[in-house]
């Protein structure tokens, strides 16, 4: 196996909980992991040398929450909102028809093509949703595409209930024969629990019936308003509940208290004109908090974590630093993963050349394309 010390780097954000930044810093990389990590007056030799003279390193970015399985356009919709309409859930099913229209081959083609613009912005590991199917053979299609390009796939049959669907029966469908054809290919299971998608008892039944099948628990709850799911999600063991932009101080106690990660996707607030999320109260309560893209054609278009980064430190409360880490450690832990997001030996090597002297001009230099070069699993092709 090769070895490759990086080194002459200005700022290394480690993600490490004792020691988060390591100024003046090499690191080592040893085929798909690092190896070594330190000050580089005292780095270890390797068999090549990458010289970065003094721009900072961090952490590839851990995208826990996407939608791109997907075909077509919601353009328009943005632009409504713009001028003054309310985004409702009800969008989805315009997305659901264009997604059933296009080839197996024709979802890949485009979702691939948003992996890629995502890891050009520093994204190594990406969570993928279906949820644009809403039948068996739509699902299965879905969760199929989403495995051709992440470990990390969600099934989210229940989205919303599809046109000419009776609400029981689709349920019942959801927890039956379309949650046996995904689960071979999912590792977690989601429900929108909202006005105009699903109730805190038919969430409930869902989630449930996931984790009967072994997958993990996902919820989309307190978007439009505040909801009892997040504490069903705490209840049940989730491993994050997703957009928390209304939250009662109950929820938050709850969420300090569990091992449920809180998810916050400004990217659905920009798009949606919705108020921002409360990141601090949430750091302030001791709960654990992620950002994550969401995109998807409806709430949220944008595969940029270092755009939600900006939002995030200037409209949510949160320091550079905290918004970084919630981007990459934060993002771990709500796929319950400790083999990324932080750089530290052992660790995948997923790491982010910035074109910048410190992780801070992600949110000073709003906008601009800083990502400089992108290793992932220890490759930089
Ligand atoms: O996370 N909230 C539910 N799902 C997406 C929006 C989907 C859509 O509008 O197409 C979200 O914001
Ligand atoms: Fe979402």
């Amino acid at each position: 196996m090769t070895t490759t010390l990086i080194t002459g780097i200005g700022e290394l954000v480690t993600g490490d909980v004792e020691r988060p930044i390591v100024p003046d810093a090499a690191l080592v990389i040893d085929g798909e992991r690092i190896a070594w990590v330190g000050e580089a007056a005292a780095a270890p030799d390797a068999d090549t040398r990458v010289e970065v003279a003094g721009r900072a390193v961090i952490p590839g970015f851990v995208d826990s929450h996407t939608h791109l399985v997907f075909a077509g356009d919601r353009g328009d919709e943005f632009a409504a909102r713009m001028s003054g309409r309310p985004y409702t859930a009800g969008g989805i099913r315009r997305t659901v028809a264009a997604t059933r229209s296009a080839s197996e081959a024709e979802l890949l083609a485009n979702a691939r093509r948003l992996v890629a613009e995502a890891r050009r912005q520093g994204t190594t590991t990406i969570e993928v949703k279906s949820g644009y199917g809403l039948s068996v053979e739509h699902e299965l299609r879905s969760v199929r595409v989403a495995r051709e390009l992440t470990e990390e796939v969600t099934f989210l049959g229940a989205h919303v209930v599809p046109d000419g669907a009776e609400r029981d029966t689709y349920v019942e469908l959801v927890t039956g024969a379309m949650l046996d054809a995904c689960a071979p290919y999912a590792r977690w299971i989601d429900v929108f629990c909202e006005t105009g998608a699903f109730t805190l008892d038919e969430t409930e039944r869902i989630l449930r019936a996931g984790a009967a099948r072994g997958l993990g628990l996902r919820v989309h709850a307190g978007q439009l308003g505040p909801s009892a799911c997040v504490r069903l999600a705490v209840e049940l063991g989730a491993a994050s509940v997703d957009h928390c932009t209304f939250l009662t101080d109950d929820d938050v106690e709850a969420l300090a208290a569990s091992d449920t990660v809180a998810t916050l996707l400004p990217g659905a607030e920009f798009s949606t004109r919705q108020p921002w999320p409360d990141a601090r109260r949430l750091l302030d309560a001791g709960v654990r908090v992620a950002l994550a893209s969401d995109c998807n054609p409806g709430s949220s278009f944008t595969t940029s974590l270092p755009f939600c980064i900006a939002l995030a430190v200037r409209e949510m409360g949160m320091t550079p630093l905290e918004a970084v880490l919630a981007a990459t450690a934060g993002g771990a832990a709500a796929l319950r993963r400790d083999d990324v997001g932080r750089l530290l030996p052992g660790a995948r090597a997923d790491l982010v050349l910035l074109d910048a002297p410190s992780h801070v001009h992600l949110a000073y230099r709003p906008g601009v394309p800083l990502v400089s070069r992108v290793w992932s699993r220890g490759s930089d092709t």
